[in-house]
């Protein structure tokens, strides 16, 4: 048993401050001396942390002292067998944890509403997706999460598949029975990757649906960063006892950096320890918020907060009550206008709106009149810019047409053509909003008119899309 009041990594440095090293290593700026703008804007606290890998300080790439036991001691806080920093943000542990369980030819079964992270995987690593396409929820046009029956189904079809990813939740807060997966994936001999991006608050909050760790996951990618209060880009990579760690940590050095922020290191330490000592109180206290926030917005009219009523046993097995996903279309506007409007015209950022939804992100540092300020909000702009539904697009999901592996498709021959000229074609890029990141088109996926005339409305309505070569995503790269 460890104490989760220690911060190994938080308290290394603390003690390396009062040693007054002279520095002949780098970074150079030196302490923030030879870069005072820098140390002004950051300020001086920031730069003397900003150092670099040294006997007591550990190695991230090869810990065998305070950044071990920092890792053992967040092991513990997230009840799996071990854990790493990461300092990659969840893309680097979610590629990670593919790279591990896949080589090149390997099939992975899962959902095709996944980040574009654990596709990147499969162009790295050459394996083969096995997609299960999720329902969808008609009235919301969101993607839902995965039954059981589609797991299996898939598994029966692909015996000699390699491993399971599922999202817990997804980006609307959409749970998947994940106990009876596991179990279904140990069964089968398969491991179970669980992408826990924004589900590091059900580790140290109650009545959240499970995490990946307690149901018996293999491996869990946890964006500490999202809901945890940690810096950006830092993560935890979670492991249960099937994972041999020490081959994980080779996987993880092929592309993580040599020069490990201890910014971020000790953001996770010092996050860890907040969690694991007072996550009940601030996570109650957040979904609180989320529920007082839902039951207004819903009660303003046109807008749809939706909750657990969603939940159904199969695609909807349960619902992160700290999520403010709402629909507007019945406001008449895409979530993305939404989105704009709330920015634009009321200083309000809101983590995103996608053609029929927002969502406002509810973590460890808001407040009750902020909450205010977004449901008078969003009040006041169905007042002032609610339209009639009509000829608003409502479906967020397109079942792909898979016609390639993504790795064969990103390196074969392709040309550019014009987005109209591409029905037909074979895509050899990935096509997204971003936020939420989810691919609309992944390399080796058919380009119908369906996806041509989404993208053209997602364009139109102010998504920002990412993915293609062409940044202004007038053309698309396919195959020859
Ligand atoms: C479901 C999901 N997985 C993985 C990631 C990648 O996380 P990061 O931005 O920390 O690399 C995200 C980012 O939003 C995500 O939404």
């Amino acid at each position: 048993m460890y104490d989760q009041n220690e911060a190994p990594i938080y308290e290394a440095l603390q003690r390396f401050k009062k040693m007054r090293i002279v520095p002949f290593d780098v970074p150079g700026h030196k302490r923030g001396r030879g870069n005072s703008e820098l140390t002004e804007f950051l300020g001086q606290n920031c730069m003397d942390v900003d150092v670099n890998s040294m006997k007591p300080l550990d190695n991230l790439c090869h810990p065998v002292s305070v950044i071990e036991k920092a890792e053992k001691i967040a092991a513990e806080a997230f009840g799996a067998a071990n854990a790493f920093f990461m300092v990659g943000g969840t893309t680097s542990a979610v590629q990670s944890m593919i790279l591990y369980a896949c080589k090149s030819g390997d099939k992975i079964i899962l959902p095709r509403n996944v980040h574009r992270s654990a596709i990147n995987a499969l162009i790295l690593c050459d394996a083969v997706p096995v997609y299960v396409n999720p329902d969808t929820n008609q009235e919301l046009g969101i993607a839902l999460g995965t039954s059981v029956e589609q797991i299996e189904k898939a598994v029966e079809e692909n015996p000699d598949a390699k491993a399971i990813l599922i999202n817990n939740p997804t980006y609307y807060g959409i749970c998947s029975d994940l106990r009876r997966i596991s179990k279904l994936a140990h069964s089968k001999g398969m491991l179970l990757l669980v992408d826990e991006a924004h589900g590091t608050h059900f580790y140290f909050g109650d009545n959240f649906p499970i995490s990946a760790m307690a149901a018996g996951a293999d491996v869990s990618s946890v964006s500490m960063h999202k809901s945890g209060g940690s810096l950006t880009q830092s993560s935890f990579l979670l492991m249960g006892s099937r994972i041999n760690a020490d081959y994980m940590r080779q996987i993880v050095n092929l592309t993580q950096t040599t020069s490990a922020s201890y910014l971020l290191l000790s953001s996770l330490d010092i996050s860890r320890k907040r969690l694991a000592l007072h996550g009940r109180e601030i996570f109650a206290k957040t979904v609180e918020m989320a529920e007082y926030a839902r039951s207004e917005i819903n009660s303003i009219g046109g807008y749809y907060a939706f909750s657990k009523e969603l939940i159904n046993g199969g695609s909807v097995y349960d619902f992160d009550l700290s999520k403010l996903s709402v629909n507007t279309l019945s406001v008449g506007l895409a979530g993305i206008e939404v989105y704009d409007l709330l920015r634009d015209e009321y200083d309000i950022q809101i983590e995103f709106g996608d053609i029929g939804n927002i969502l406002a992100y509810l973590s460890t540092g808001d407040r009750r009149q902020d909450i205010e300020r977004l449901i008078s909000a969003l009040a006041e702009i169905r007042r002032r810019f609610g339209k009639p539904e009509a000829g608003l697009l409502s479906q967020e999901y397109i079942d792909p047409i898979v016609a390639e592996t993504p790795r064969k498709a990103f390196y074969s021959e392709k040309v550019s053509l014009p987005l109209e000229e591409t029905a037909g074609k074979v895509c050899s890029e990935f096509v997204m909003c971003y936020p939420p990141g989810i691919p609309i088109l992944a390399p080796g996926e058919l380009i119908t008119d369906e996806i041509i005339r989404y993208i053209k409305y997602a364009k139109e309505k102010g998504c920002q899309m990412t993915g293609t070569e062409d940044i202004g995503v007038d053309r698309l790269n396919v195959l020859v």
